[in-house]
């Protein structure tokens, strides 16, 4: 039986799973809690021998609208002692990490938009189609925080280092035919196909042979894992209380949340 969580719905269909964020009131913003989920999630597919391929997805309007910045907030006060918060700042970093490293081939099914931190668990499927019409943007900068989750050495192995610092350093928004030209995702389909794309893909993916398929993942994986093996990605704690001591960039994160506060 499937285990029952708090931020998100699994089902699953003989060798298939869906992954759905369930917390559409709030476009399946990832919380501590979700992001906790999500690993644990991940962590429990990695039990299961029958599912071969898991489709990741967002209940509602949207796939997902990033890192939860109220979470953000409340995570971010002087309460809570040094170990603690960067222990938090690492939460995003294992997430990814759990949901990349899955056995199972991931088919990351995206509509809306896929901002940020959603952005990034979009990045940590194997294959990510998309719908007309959705965008993507990485605010992290204008939050005032460096991009973390692992975002900067996964960006750089899949589209080099002068994209990367254009995208992450402007903030601005990219559709989703910029990012299929620059190699981020797989296919475009109109929002009506949408699922029936993503489980075309997945039939066709879980009736292949499973150990040259998981060979293949594992594989790829680790030579583009290859250009970021300098990263530390326990220091991302480090470096985000860092920058919430720097001034400039606590101003930041206030005028961001006045931005998008109606
Ligand atoms: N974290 C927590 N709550 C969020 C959220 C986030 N990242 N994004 C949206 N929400 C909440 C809103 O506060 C709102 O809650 P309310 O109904 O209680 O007021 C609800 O979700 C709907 O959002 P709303 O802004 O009304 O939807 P929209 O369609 O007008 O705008 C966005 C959508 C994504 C453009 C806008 O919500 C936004 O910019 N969100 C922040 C995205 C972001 O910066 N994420 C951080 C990535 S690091």
């Amino acid at each position: 039986m499937s285990p029952e969580f708090t931020t998100l719905k699994i089902e699953e269909k003989e060798s298939i799973a869906y992954l759905t964020l369930n917390r559409p009131k709030r476009l399946n913003a990832l919380s501590s809690t979700c992001l906790q989920e999500l690993a644990a999630a991940a962590h429990w597919f990695n039990q299961q021998k029958n599912i071969k391929v898991v489709v990741i997805r967002g209940a509602g309007r949207t796939f997902s609208a990033g890192a939860d910045i109220q979470d953000f907030q409340n995570n971010a006060t002087e309460s809570a002692s040094w170990i603690e918060r960067r222990n938090q700042g690492q939460i995003g970093f294992r997430m990814a990490e759990a949901i990349g490293n899955m056995n199972a081939i991931t088919i990351a099914q995206v509509h809306g938009f896929a901002i940020g931190g959603a952005f990034l668990l979009m990045l940590a499927c194997d294959f990510r189609i998309v719908a007309e019409g959705t965008f993507f943007s990485i605010p992290e900068v204008d939050l005032g925080i460096p991009l973390s989750w692992g975002g900067i050495p996964k960006l750089v192995s899949e589209i080099g280092p002068l994209k990367t610092k254009e995208l992450v350093m402007t903030c601005r928004r990219f559709d989703a035919v910029e990012a299929k030209d620059l190699g981020l995702v797989n296919q475009i389909v109109p929002l009506d196909n949408l699922e029936k794309e993503c489980v075309a893909l997945a039939n066709n993916l879980a009736a292949k042979p499973a150990v040259p398929i998981q060979m293949t993942k594992e594989q790829v994986n680790a030579v583009a894992k290859h250009i970021g093996a300098a990263y530390v990605g326990s220091a991302e704690g480090d470096m985000l209380q860092t920058v919430l001591k720097d001034p400039e960039s606590k101003a930041a994160v206030m005028a961001y949340m006045k931005s998008i506060t109606k």
